[in-house]
């Protein structure tokens, strides 16, 4: 693992003139400010398809069997995401109605889908049912047995993965931490919830017990906790006799926020995963099950970057210079509710030098609406464009509407191409929902 310079952490295409503006695929970042505002985020096409395609060859190089990427769509998703991201092979993990529906409507064969969730509704349920999704991925005994039941109402057998909890620790923040033991996702290995669950899904007319699934947590940057997860669950299955056709360890490997943190190459992850699985089904003869990872984070934080314009500044009693943007926690709610770190740089002066630490603050109305806690940066004008990297990933996915924002505008930038409105800016007066 190296540490990573300020520019290593935007997008794969990013680079800047020789007035200092930074270009993301060739696109000026100012002029893009310009033309449909701020806040606006970004993404680099060729880092989401340059990081795609890394995982799905280290999943062929590695891996004896059948395997597969997923993309866990909570990261981000948008209809013209969704179609673009049909058109690269990889599976895709919902939570639900609209996720699904989404992808549907925008070319995802529904065989590609898995469902995931604690607490699926009835109508989820039936939905993913009777469009032939490809897993249901079963949460909890109460949950196996409504299925079991729609799917007998309907003379059908009901596709299903298992969500297995191996009561293991890893480590990150306690908010995006799923394996533990006391995780509310999941059947426990630990008080035999697993085991149990394993024996009626196996036994269920109604139930087409395809495999077996564990996702342990997010920003992960050590493959071991994956190879104990993977021994664990495979063994317990094996209690009861079961043999996984499909088997999917999840998602979670990181991404650095900040040049401080370390650069976690995936494929320390898809070789551990890959050994794990393969080790257990070698040493029983067995040829080993269809492997399927999901990744979102990895996939899209890098490819996104948050671009806002300074406004007014001023300094503490404490001597410590406070810079405000125009978005913030309604647009990004990750340094709320995680303690996220960024950095960020000002994207027309990309060549200047450092001035001073700056608390980057947001517009709204919250003490708690800082989305840098401290960064050097040269010195900010008023109306100067604040850019900050790796916000791909669940930021707009959890934005809200806080203080009556609009959600931001959000481009697909690619090289040689005109840039593309994933998303218009909200209009949220006039966006409908509202008697
Ligand atoms: C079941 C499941 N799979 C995959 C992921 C993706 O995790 P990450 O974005 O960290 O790769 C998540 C994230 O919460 C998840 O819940």
């Amino acid at each position: 693992m190296n540490k990573v310079h300020i520019l290593g952490l935007f997008p794969l295409s990013t680079s800047c003139d020789e007035r200092g503006n930074l270009l993301i695929a060739k696109h000026s970042v100012p002029s893009l400010a310009d033309e449909y505002g701020t806040p606006l985020y970004v993404y680099d096409g060729k880092t989401i398809k340059d990081h795609i395609s890394l995982i799905q060859s280290l999943l062929k190089e590695y891996y004896q069997g059948a395997s597969a990427l997923a993309y866990a769509a909570k990261a981000y998703i948008s209809p013209k995401f969704a179609s673009k991201l049909a058109q690269t092979k990889v599976e895709l993990d919902a939570v639900s109605l609209n996720e699904m529906k989404l992808a549907i409507q925008n070319g995802f064969d529904p065989d590609l889908i898995h469902l995931h969730g604690n607490n699926k509704s009835i109508e989820e349920l039936t939905f993913a049912l009777e469009n032939h999704i490809h897993a249901i991925v079963v949460d909890n005994g109460q949950e196996l047995a409504l299925l079991e039941k729609l799917a007998g109402d309907r003379g059908m057998r009901a596709p299903v993965w298992l969500r297995i909890t191996p009561d293991l620790h890893v480590d990150t923040h306690a908010h995006i931490e799923t394996s533990a033991i006391d995780s509310k996702f999941g059947f426990h290995i630990d008080n035999g919830d697993a085991e149990l669950a394993i024996r009626q899904a196996a036994a269920s007319r109604h139930i087409n017990l395809l495999g077996l699934h564990c996702h342990l947590g997010s920003q992960l940057f050590n493959h071991e906790p994956y190879k104990a997860a993977i021994k664990r669950i495979l063994t317990t299955a094996s209690k009861c006799k079961y043999y996984p056709l499909e088997f999917s360890p999840g998602g979670g490997w990181g991404v650095p926020y900040t040049p401080s943190q370390s650069v976690a190459d995936p494929t320390a992850w898809i070789l551990a995963v890959t050994e794990a699985v393969q080790e257990f089904f070698l040493a029983k003869r067995m040829s080993p099950p269809r492997l399927i990872v999901e990744s979102g984070r990895w996939i899209v934080a890098q490819a996104g970057v948050a671009i806002y314009k300074t406004g007014f500044q001023k300094v503490l009693p404490t001597g410590e210079r406070i810079l405000s943007i125009d978005g913030g926690l309604a647009d990004n709610p990750r340094k709320a509710l995680y303690n996220a770190e960024y950095i960020a740089w000002i994207a027309n002066k990309m060549n200047d030098p450092h001035f001073a630490p700056y608390r980057v603050v947001g517009k709204y109305c919250e003490t708690g609406d800082v989305l840098i806690q401290s960064v050097k940066l040269p010195e900010p004008d008023y109306g100067d464009l604040l850019a900050v990297p790796v916000s791909g990933a669940y930021q707009l996915s959890m934005a809200s509407n806080y203080n009556l924002s609009s959600r931001p505008a959000v481009l697909w930038l690619e090289e040689d191409k005109p840039a593309e409105i994933l998303q218009r800016r909200e209009n949220l007066l006039e966006s409908g929902w509202w008697e």
